[in-house]
């Protein structure tokens, strides 16, 4: 904790880089730890070519995710954490694979969603190919999907163009928004110090996104609660819960 303490203290361009395990502390489940999302969906079902070519597995996904906004989940301290570094100056961003948005409800302003949101939902055409969406423009909050599934409606349809709506994430086999990618990469390459937090550093091209702040010189704080393919090349990794580790630390630094 001193280590990471110092490190804080020590940069002025901290960036950092989070994954699933910072929301479990919010209640949210993971994707790959015991019991995470991954470990009771499928996730060859939740391809974006499968979405697209199966109104099945669209009613199954709207039903995950009524699932999920039923929920009400809270940021935990991790996430006020990061939003304190930023309102103290120290964080220039954060960089998140979560589609929760809790970082923002915690009050961190500059976040770049690598993997979209699951708060918004958008038109993506009525038969994209490739993994690229197509749709019309019609984007919504998540909550208007919702009501029209309340309303008996199993796979709402774009209210413009008639084509199919998708929560605003990447799912498996889509690509990412070359601008979302661009902006994440040119954060990455600011920092002189990157904290990753909660994730296993396993899906590309996310997980590149923290050797490029060290290829440009950036140290680089790993906080996860079991190894990843990136320990070795860390200055510091700290076996622990986001929460109780970032909490304290920035705590340390900021005061109470
Ligand atoms: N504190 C610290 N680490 C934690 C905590 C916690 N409270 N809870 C879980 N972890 C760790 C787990 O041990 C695991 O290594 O967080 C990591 C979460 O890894 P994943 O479940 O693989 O999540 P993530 O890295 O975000 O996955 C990346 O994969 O399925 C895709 O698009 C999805 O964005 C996701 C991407």
């Amino acid at each position: 904790m001193e280590e990471l303490t110092a490190l804080l203290h020590s940069s002025r361009r901290i960036v950092a880089f989070t994954g699933a395990g910072i929301s479990t502390e919010s209640g949210i489940p993971d994707f790959r730890s015991p019991g995470g999302v991954w470990t009771r969906y499928d996730p060859r079902d939740f391809t974006f070519d499968r979405y697209v070519a199966s109104a099945d597995v669209r009613e199954r996904a709207w039903r995950m995710r009524r699932e999920f906004s039923d929920a009400g989940y809270r940021p935990n301290a991790a996430h006020r954490a990061l939003a304190r570094l930023e309102e103290a100056g120290r964080l220039r961003g954060v960089v998140t694979q979560n589609i929760d948005g809790l970082h923002q409800l915690a009050g961190s302003s500059r976040v770049v969603e690598i993997h979209g949101t699951a708060r918004e939902v958008m038109c993506i055409g009525a038969a994209p190919r490739a993994g690229m969406p197509a749709g019309c423009g019609f984007t919504a909050a998540h909550e208007w999907a919702i009501a029209r599934v309340d309303d008996g409606d199993p796979d709402p349809s774009c209210p413009d163009c008639g084509g199919l709506v998708k929560s605003s994430t990447v799912s498996f086999g889509q690509v990412l928004a070359p601008d979302v990618l661009e902006d994440a990469s040119l954060l990455a390459e600011s920092a002189d110090l990157m904290v990753a937090v909660g994730s296993s550093l396993v899906v590309r091209p996310a997980a590149d996104l923290p050797l490029a702040a060290v290829q440009n010189g950036s140290r680089l704080v790993i906080v996860n609660d079991e190894p990843t393919p990136l320990d070795d090349a860390a200055d510091l990794v700290l076996r622990g819960r986001a929460g109780e580790v970032l909490g304290p630390a920035v705590e340390e630094l900021l005061g109470p």
